[in-house]
């Protein structure tokens, strides 16, 4: 036989639960989204997580390469054929410095183990639901805003977004934007659903219409005139949290001092939080 060459022959791994790339689109240079095919088998709630990513570099000596994989929530409701996610891109991130750079049509890793606490079972019935997100946050909240439940559950969805900068709203409010007159989200959801979503967008680093930390905007009552809303109130009103560990904290904070009491899976309450995608 021929030898063509003098290399050991390294075996080419097959990806592992591997899924593809169907869509990318970059908002900023720092947040992209893409979507890709959904394993036949997974089931999951509107506003769980799950592990994805890509194969690591090979090792130097050894040639193997392991599967480098992060907690992403899954944006798209779990009724829809395929899966998205929203994402940061960190400049030196093992997984996002590669993961931005991902095409349709090449593939990625999808372990089908959901998981997480941003899920309706986790809390009790309520008339208003407030989604509270910063940065990457909002992808749970892009799932569940596009799950009917939400609006069977509840008359009044709020959903506020804070992010330094007005280009990194672009993603959820082009969502929200396309949601309300979706035809087939008005099927599913029941005509007028749109109606029920108050969309409450701050910045806190680029002038926009409505500057501030959330958190700022709850303890000055600004949050809740801007809304024509009432204070925050355990009888009716139901949060969801999704943002950065001091934001989690400082939002876990003002839902407790207005005597809420935090959920999960098994015990089912007030308000449930869940750590953002962070790199
Ligand atoms: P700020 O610009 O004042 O830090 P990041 O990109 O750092 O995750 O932040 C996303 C958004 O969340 C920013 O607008 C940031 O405001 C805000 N934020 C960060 N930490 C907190 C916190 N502890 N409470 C409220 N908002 C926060």
């Amino acid at each position: 036989h021929t030898v063509v060459t003098d290399q050991p022959a390294k075996a080419v791994p097959a990806l592992p639960d591997a899924q593809t790339v169907t869509e990318v689109k970059h908002y900023t240079d720092r947040l992209f989204s893409f979507r890709c095919t959904r394993p036949a088998s997974l089931r999951f709630r509107s506003g769980e997580f799950v592990m994805i990513g890509l194969m690591g570099d090979p090792h130097p000596e050894t040639g193997k390469q392991k599967p480098l994989l992060r907690a992403y929530s899954i944006a798209s409701p779990a009724w829809e054929e395929e899966m998205e996610f929203y994402s940061i891109k960190v400049p030196d991130g093992p997984l996002t410095s590669k993961l931005q750079h991902i095409q349709p049509g090449e593939e990625i890793i999808l372990r089908p183990k959901p998981v997480g606490t941003l899920v309706h079972d986790a809390l009790l019935p309520g008339k208003r639901l407030y989604f509270f997100a910063t940065g990457t946050g909002f992808a749970p909240f892009a799932s569940l805003l596009r799950e009917p439940q939400t609006y069977e559950d509840y008359d009044e969805v709020i959903i506020t977004h804070t992010c330094r900068d007005v280009d990194e709203l672009t993603y959820g409010r082009d969502l929200i934007e396309d949601l309300k007159k979706d035809e087939l989200m008005n099927e599913l959801m029941g005509e007028g659903f749109g109606d029920k979503i108050q969309y409450y967008p701050t910045t806190t680093r680029e002038e926009s219409p409505k500057m501030g930390r959330i958190t700022t905007l709850i303890e000055n009552g600004e949050l809740f005139e801007d809304l024509g809303v009432p204070p925050l109130n355990p009888e009716t009103d139901r949060a969801m949290v999704c943002g950065s560990l001091g934001f989690n904290l400082d939002i876990k904070d003002l839902l407790e001092k207005a005597g809420l009491k935090e959920g999960a899976n098994s015990d089912p309450q007030q308000f449930v939080i869940e750590k953002a995608f962070v790199g």
